[in-house]
């Protein structure tokens, strides 16, 4: 039995048609994260699988019934939006108790489903307290409490930390994990940060432009990008991308050239864009072998390392240093070297990941 389960959704508004025919399966008990730019449709999708937004075209299912045409309350599907949109003049406890009441569970299983879900969330003093006297952290954890109460077959998120400063959101992005490790119930979360999308999905999918670019575990997406629009967008700072050509042994990148590993052979001449991850790079001698002699720009110290912005001809390059304490050593480096086994080629006008033959 599948989780949730979109066939060819389609959604238009009017002539404007966003979402261009999606396929995903999300598996039962499944975290998946919906990633992208603004305006690439993520709510959208959620909205539809909610019930939120009609559906055009296509067909959805929630544990294998289809429910193109059933009305959000009866998709059995809870959502924490991202204003948490509690109703202001009712207690923590009331605003938990909201959908129970309406769905007409005895009071006594009421009370005593609000008192377990407090506790697992740490809401229990504060069961009395209207929203407004409650901090961002707090009232996110009551629209997620009232997402828990009904049990549903699928979670719904869109984007429920981003009223949170950057502390609170990395403890609850924990506490969301730590949530659905012990409740295991199906998710579909929608962020536009990556970094969220990384640390919490099972699987992650990348959407751009109301259609999806790749669909995979979160190091799977790291270690192998489809395309350059997912190489670009994950990881942080996200990969570099330099316009290059290859040569029998490696590609060129302006009038330097770095090795590649024996795939290259019999392709020289090809256009490609030469993708190096900030964290791959390494410190070189100008003279080595392979080297890329850059111009350092910029030096941001983080503690432990430090980013550094280099340009090499019309290109520029981000990489990451280990600082030891200190950054003055940085600030010299002429050149940098990257392992040939992990530069990653990609068409230069398609876009796409090419496996020559590795
Ligand atoms: N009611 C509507 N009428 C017309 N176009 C709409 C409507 N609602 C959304 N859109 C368009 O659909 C596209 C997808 O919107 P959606 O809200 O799904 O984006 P998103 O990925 O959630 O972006 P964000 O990260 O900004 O929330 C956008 O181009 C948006 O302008
Ligand atoms: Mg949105």
């Amino acid at each position: 039995m599948s989780g949730v389960n979109l066939s060819g959704i389609v959604k238009a508004y009017g002539a404007l048609q966003v979402v261009h025919g999606i396929d995903l399966t999300v598996a039962e008990k499944e975290f998946v994260v919906l990633v992208g730019p603004s305006g690439c449709g993520k709510s959208t999708t959620l909205r539809m699988i909610a019930g939120l937004e009609e559906i055009t075209d296509g067909d959805l299912t929630i544990h294998d019934r289809r429910v193109n045409r059933v009305a959000p309350k009866d998709r059995d599907v809870a959502m924490v939006f991202q204003n948490y949109a509690l109703y202001p003049h009712l207690n923590v406890a009331d605003n938990m108790a909201f959908g129970l009441r309406i769905r007409k569970m005895p009071k006594a299983e009421i009370k005593t489903t609000i008192a377990d879900v407090a506790e697992i969330l740490g809401l229990t003093p504060y069961l009395d307290r209207r929203p407004a006297d409650l901090s961002g952290g707090q009232r996110q954890r009551v629209a997620m409490g009232r997402a828990i109460v009904r049990h549903p077959k699928v979670f719904l998120f869109d984007e429920p930390l981003s009223n949170l400063d950057a502390k609170l959101r990395t403890q609850m992005r924990a506490e969301i994990k730590r949530l659905h490790n012990r409740l295991g119930v199906t998710s579909v979360y929608v962020t536009h940060d990556q970094v969220e999308a990384m640390t919490l999905a099972d699987r992650i999918v990348v959407m751009n432009d109301g259609r999806i670019e790749q669909v995979g575990t979160p190091m799977e997406l790291f270690n192998n990008p489809a395309n350059t629009f997912v190489a670009g967008f994950l990881g942080s700072p996200p990969m570099n991308q330099m316009k290059g050509m290859l040569t029998e042994t490696g590609a060129k990148i302006g009038d330097a050239e770095i090795k590649i590993n024996g795939a290259v052979a019999g392709h020289a001449g090809r256009d490609v864009i030469v993708g190096i991850r900030p964290e791959h790079v390494t410190l070189s001698d100008e003279g080595q072998s392979s080297a890329l002699p850059i111009s350092l720009d910029l030096v941001e110290p983080l503690g432990s390392e430090a980013l550094l912005h280099a340009r090499h001809g019309e290109d520029t390059l981000v990489f990451k240093a280990d600082t030891n304490g200190d950054i003055a050593h940085l600030s010299g480096v002429g050149a940098v070297h990257v392992p040939s086994h992990l530069v990653k080629l990609f068409d230069a006008e398609t876009g796409r990941a090419l496996n020559l033959g590795t």
